[in-house]
């Protein structure tokens, strides 16, 4: 969507995977200050988005949304002040049908323009706009009002289309949205994790600056994968110009769960401009090479060891699959261990990944 926003895919926190439901404006308002903090703000993470579940079910007299009375006391609008004084933005969260998903709000839907001016009027930064109880209305009808809507207040509002993929939102949404869902929800597992890195990649040649592909929110921190599957997750998002929607609770977060998510290097290849979403350039079974083009005629790679057994397995990218011309020597850094191998490279880069690991890597040439 050409709306000025999005340039790279946006970066922030959502209510969602961690919360559910029991979301509150003190959660909200201390997981801006840990976004401070923990110093994640500063590396790019500026959207505190809220997601379903935060206004009473039902409309006011005049047929405006209200927020959570026992919730969001203090109403949005402070919340926003709040954010926005911190240097952050405010998210919020609506569904292109008559309820949300939770059946405990009310949706946009024939509410376009009232709501969207609602969010306007509150500072809000960011929309996402959710799926459930559309009436069987097909989505190219239920979202367009909602693009209107947002553009007509004149306020820049981030939006996100969660239409879970059930209608190659790939195909429609780039006019409409700034992201859109490629895929059903994920859930803090290795399978869940990796198969929606798969659908997204399919859709791949859609995402640019202004509208990416979104195989979901991030589970890192969630517990529910090791170490190595959450690197596995971060890398694969970073590498997709996936959104990178922190979804744990950033208030306490182990040192484990930050070294991931304020790793630079990596986040440093999702902002990239040029902003390409990576294909998977090679797949032997099990081993598969994920690779895209990155400004400055480097290329980002990431060596995917997707085996749940076994030893370590060498994995070898081949100038050719990665389009770098052949004979050109290339310089490798490991983004994981920052640090730049010492070898010069030619034709191709082999590296060992352990079982349900990646490597990952920028590429950049040599002409010495
Ligand atoms: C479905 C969406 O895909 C989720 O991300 C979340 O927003 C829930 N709905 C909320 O009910």
């Amino acid at each position: 969507l050409s709306n000025g926003l999005g340039m790279t895919p946006p970066m922030g926190w959502n209510s969602w995977n961690h919360f559910g439901c029991k979301i509150n404006e003190k959660v909200i308002r201390e997981t801006a200050d840990a976004l401070v903090r923990t110093g994640l703000a500063k590396l790019g993470y500026h959207y505190v988005n809220i997601d379903d579940c935060w206004a009473e079910m039902h409309r006011d007299s005049k047929g405006f949304l209200v927020p959570g009375k026992s919730n969001f006391p203090s109403g949005i609008k402070a919340l926003a002040d709040y954010v926005h004084s911190k240097d952050l933005k405010l998210g919020i969260y609506s569904d292109a049908g008559t309820m949300t998903c939770s059946n405990k709000m009310p949706g946009s839907l024939g509410h376009e323009e009232k709501d969207a001016q609602t969010f306007a009027d509150w500072g809000i930064d960011y929309l996402k706009y959710d799926n459930c109880n559309n009436n069987d209305l097909k989505p190219t009808v239920r979202y367009p009002p909602m693009t209107r809507a947002l553009k007509m207040t004149g306020r820049p509002i981030f939006f996100s289309i969660c239409e879970w993929g059930d209608m190659h939102p790939a195909l429609w949404a780039p006019k409409l949205g700034n992201s859109w869902r490629t895929t059903d929800d994920i859930s803090d597992k290795w399978e869940s994790m990796i198969s929606r890195a798969d659908q997204n990649e399919v859709y791949a040649d859609y995402a640019r600056p202004g509208g990416w592909n979104d195989p979901d929110m991030l589970e890192v921190g969630n517990g529910g994968m090791t170490h190595s599957e959450y690197i596995v997750h971060f890398s694969l998002w970073a590498i997709s110009k996936a959104p990178l929607l922190i979804g744990c609770d950033v208030r306490n977060m182990t040192k484990e769960t930050m070294e991931i998510l304020s790793n630079k290097e990596v986040i440093a290849v999702n902002q990239d401009p040029l902003g390409m979403q990576a294909k998977k350039v090679r797949m032997i079974g099990s081993r598969e090479i994920w690779s895209a083009p990155l400004s400055g005629d480097r290329t980002a790679l990431v060596l995917l060891n997707r085996q749940s057994w076994g030893k370590p397995v060498p994995i070898v990218a081949h100038w050719d699959d990665l389009g770098i011309p052949p004979k050109m020597f290339v310089e490798a850094r490991d983004l994981w261990k920052h640090e730049t191998l010492k070898t010069k490279f030619v034709d191709k880069i082999e590296a060992e990944v352990e079982r349900r690991s990646c490597k990952m890597f920028i590429l950049t040439p040599t002409f010495s």
